[in-house]
């Protein structure tokens, strides 16, 4: 395999990364794509002798274009790839010894939540300490002397609150805590954990990575290559690794990227802005409105807000179920970060498996939606919200 070398002087542009990261031409076909190489296994040169791959639960080239093509997109050592997000950061978690305690916050993606409360406490002895990142003096003091990972997310699901990525990431290393970043929402196209000196980034890349709601994967990258090093070794042992098809499908996506998060961020901000002023609409959550109480932290770390807006409908349950059930470009379904727009209840969906009492707690109502606008055209949505919140 030849590895193409990147012209001298400037750094290549976001854009032009998500063509060319990674990329080796294949040196008998010339083929400008990967292949899917769905061998499992590798013959090896001579006795004792491997080629580079040997077994595809820990390598596989097809899976390898994909992880250096996202190690470069977020600036880190080593990437690898993952069954889905949640073996992502099963992956992550698998970094403990038993009995540490982690520090996470108190609004994020449900079943993040799930993996840590109800599977890792109690298989693993972790202890968890749920805190409100937004405000950094609380995750200074959750820190024990049995911290040794903070997990952040930000923009949160489905708040979208924001983490200060630079002084947590203080806090960590100051102590010799891991910090990582759940970075689905953002993606390094609009943010780069890394640069605010986090250790480990993690998406699910069933989201804006694959961008096309056909492919479930995870991605953890890390910034250091000894832990990256580790990370795969713990892989190996669990075995929760993306398979080639689906490996090749996000590497697909990841050429569109930059392209799908410009119009991505440009119709969640005109959604945001119509639903600011609509009378039906209590409450507007996005990050790049003035009045988002971290819209200058958001101008700070990321270069534009992202796709997801989250609102607060006037009325109770049963009206946030007839706007539902009205939207015709939006489609009712989960997830979030393809080229369709989605609408979600995060009540009933993507976070059904938080207690109804924390949930509230967390600060998500019965009356909550959350938006993920696609890259439709933003005229069609906005009249698709206007008809449905008639
Ligand atoms: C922010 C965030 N992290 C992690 C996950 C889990 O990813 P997956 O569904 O690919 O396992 C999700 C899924 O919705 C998510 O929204």
């Amino acid at each position: 395999m030849t590895t193409r070398t990147p012209p001298p002087g400037e750094p290549l542009h976001f854009a032009t990364q998500c063509i060319h990261a990674g990329e080796t031409a294949d040196p008998v076909t010339g083929a400008v794509m990967p292949a899917i190489y769905t061998s499992t296994t590798f013959e090896y040169e001579a006795f004792g002798q491997a080629k580079p791959h040997i077994y595809a639960r820990t390598s596989n080239p097809t899976r390898d274009a994909l992880e250096r093509c996202v190690a470069e997109l977020e600036g880190g050592a080593r990437a690898l790839a993952y069954a889905s997000g949640q073996a992502a950061t099963a992956g992550v978690l698998d970094l403990l010894d038993a009995g540490s305690h982690v520090i996470a916050p108190v609004d994020f993606y449900g079943g993040t939540r799930r993996l840590f409360h109800e599977v890792r406490r109690r298989v693993a002895g972790l202890d968890f300490t749920f805190i409100d990142m937004t405000d950094v003096a609380n995750v200074a003091a959750a820190i024990r002397p049995d911290t040794r990972l903070i997990w952040v997310e930000t923009p949160t699901n489905p708040l979208l609150r924001l983490v200060d990525l630079a002084a947590v990431s203080a806090l960590g290393r100051d102590r010799g805590i891991l910090v990582a970043v759940d970075n689905t929402f953002a993606t390094p196209a609009l943010q780069r954990p890394f640069e605010y000196g986090c250790d480990i980034v993690m998406h699910s890349a069933t989201k804006y990575f694959g961008g096309h709601s056909d492919v479930l994967g995870g991605l953890v990258v890390a910034r250091d290559f000894e832990l990256g090093k580790r990370l795969l070794s713990l892989r190996s042992a669990s075995g929760g690794v993306m398979g080639p098809f689906d490996a090749y499908l996000v590497l697909r996506g990841t050429k569109t990227l930059a392209l799908r998060m410009e119009r991505h961020c440009g119709n969640a901000l005109a959604v945001a802005e119509y639903l600011a002023t609509h009378p039906a609409v209590e409450q507007v959550f996005y990050p790049g409105l003035p009045r988002h109480p971290q819209h200058a932290l958001a101008k700070r770390q990321m270069s534009a807000f992202g796709g997801i807006v989250s609102c607060i409908v006037k009325g109770g349950r049963d009206d946030v179920a007839r706007v539902l059930d009205r939207l015709q470009v939006f489609t009712l379904a989960e997830s979030l970060g393809g080229v369709e727009s989605l609408a979600g209840h995060p009540g009933t969906m993507s976070h059904s498996s938080v207690p109804p009492a924390d949930r509230l707690a967390m600060g998500i109502p019965d009356n909550m939606i959350r938006l993920s606008a696609g890259i439709e055209d933003e005229r069609d949505l906005i009249a698709d919200l206007a008809q449905a919140l008639q």
